[in-house]
């Protein structure tokens, strides 16, 4: 992708439909044999990654626009393929599904990531709890219930995977299954929603989620929520290169994180039903922040935060939380003239005036985020490779970029 930075962004672009909400909702299409019909399903890698999956898995998918129809072509045989689920971690997902429907499943182990280790140890131990016997073979996690029952699991950390693991197996388990620490981000609760739409009565109290499961359940059609960290993102591009961006069909309420630190930054934030407008006269100001779960400042938009803090006024410190070693935008950043440095695992940022334009490879997605964002406030023209991480997870960037007055081309390697 090639930036040239410097550009002010001004104007209004529309939400998609939140890649993290979307992905469970397709893998809890497994658990009925009844049609689900996903609105508002971002045409994202990360999708075509799931699709493939449960279409080895038996589904049949038709596409409408943003709406996606999954239909069961032939009840789901218990064994993932090995593809699809190490490209994506969030494909793991499928073993809860596959384990409540089959009785049995074998998934590969997704193993660790760009942002770290990442283990799955808080799923098994609560697909275990419900009756499950889990054995981790050569790579590989087998799975066996003859019926699982719901129990009362205690999650050591909110996780948001372990959560999700747990209310897609806990809806098709005989009696109820309660999380105590589940996690609360909107797109876990938005598959509690789904799930209550098939049958499954899913009720959230103070310290923990209910799921009282049912034998079978049914088709539904229901609307992904809108993707709170694209939009962050969009705020962000806004916020650093002088702008003043609205973001349509949001739910300003999952935002609201950013947008304390947004204030505490100096910048003009308005609100409304569904949509958030925030404006910069001037540069930010150094903030303080830590990511934690929600409702705590999301550690995917920690990566763009920090570039915007790369160019703020003063100090600013940000603590990651969720994934310790979430840093690799960090030394691109450095490369394009930021003062930042890491301790443990707080990075402490020494804003300057401007960044430098630099040829940079996005490591990750959110890390590649940060880099575009970067690159809009360098003045001058920036290559970023890595771009296919951004496929990932932002439907038509350098579209909705190029509409807030952004110049930023994609281009094939050998032409760039
Ligand atoms: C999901 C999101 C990801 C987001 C993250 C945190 C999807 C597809 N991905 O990832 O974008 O950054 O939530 O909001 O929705 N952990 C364990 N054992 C486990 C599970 C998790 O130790 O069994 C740890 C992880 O290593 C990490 C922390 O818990 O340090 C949070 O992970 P988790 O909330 O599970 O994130 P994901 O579901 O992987």
């Amino acid at each position: 992708m090639v930036i040239t930075g410097g550009r002010t962004l001004r104007g209004r672009v529309r939400a998609a439909g939140a890649k993290n909400a979307a992905l469970p909702a397709i893998f809890a299409s497994l658990l009925t044999s009844e049609p689900v019909v996903l609105l508002r399903v971002p045409r994202l890698r990360d999708v075509q990654t799931a699709l493939e999956l449960v279409q080895a898995l038996g589904k049949e998918v038709y596409w409408q626009g943003e709406e996606l129809e999954l239909r069961e072509g032939a009840p789901p045989p218990p064994v993932a393929p090995e593809a699809p689920v190490r490209r994506m971690r969030a494909s793991f997902l499928v073993l809860g599904p596959l384990l409540a429907r089959r009785g049995q499943a074998r998934v590969p182990h997704p193993g660790g990531c760009a942002i770290g280790p990442r283990p799955v140890d808080l799923h098994l131990k609560g697909l275990a709890a419900l009756g499950a016997d889990i054995q981790a073979r050569q790579g590989w996690v087998e799975a066996r219930a003859t019926g699982l029952v719901g129990r009362t699991v205690y999650l050591d950390f909110p996780s948001v995977g372990a959560t999700e693991q747990l209310l897609l197996a806990g809806a098709l388990a005989r009696g109820e299954t309660v999380i105590l620490n589940p996690a609360r981000e909107p797109e876990v609760v938005g598959l509690g929603r789904l799930l209550s739409a098939m049958g499954a009565e899913v009720t959230w109290g103070e310290d923990r989620v209910v799921i009282r499961g049912r034998k079978e359940l049914a088709g539904t059609r229901w609307q992904v929520i809108p993707d709170r960290i694209e939009a962050g993102t969009y705020l962000l591009a806004g916020a650093i290169t002088g702008g003043r961006v609205r973001v349509e069909g949001v739910v300003p309420r999952h935002l609201a994180a950013l947008l304390v630190k947004f204030e505490q930054a100096g910048l003009e934030v308005q609100q409304g039903e569904d949509w958030v407008e925030v404006a910069a006269c001037g540069r930010a100001r150094g903030v303080h922040l830590e990511t934690g779960p929600y409702p705590g400042f999301p550690t995917d938009l920690q990566p763009p935060m920090v570039s915007l803090l790369a160019v703020a006024e003063g100090e600013s410190s940000v603590t990651e939380r969720v994934f310790a070693s979430r840093f690799g935008h960090v030394g691109e950043l450095l490369r394009m003239g930021a003062r930042m440095r890491l301790q443990g695992a707080t990075l402490l940022i020494n804003g300057v005036e401007e960044l430098t334009p630099a040829r940079v490879r996005a490591p990750d997605i959110r890390a590649g985020a940060a880099l575009v964002l970067a690159a809009l406030a360098a003045r001058g023209t920036s290559k970023l490779e890595g771009t296919d991480h951004l496929a990932r997870g932002y439907q038509g960037l350098p579209q909705k970029l190029q509409a807030l007055g952004a110049e930023v081309e994609l281009c094939r390697m050998d032409s760039c």
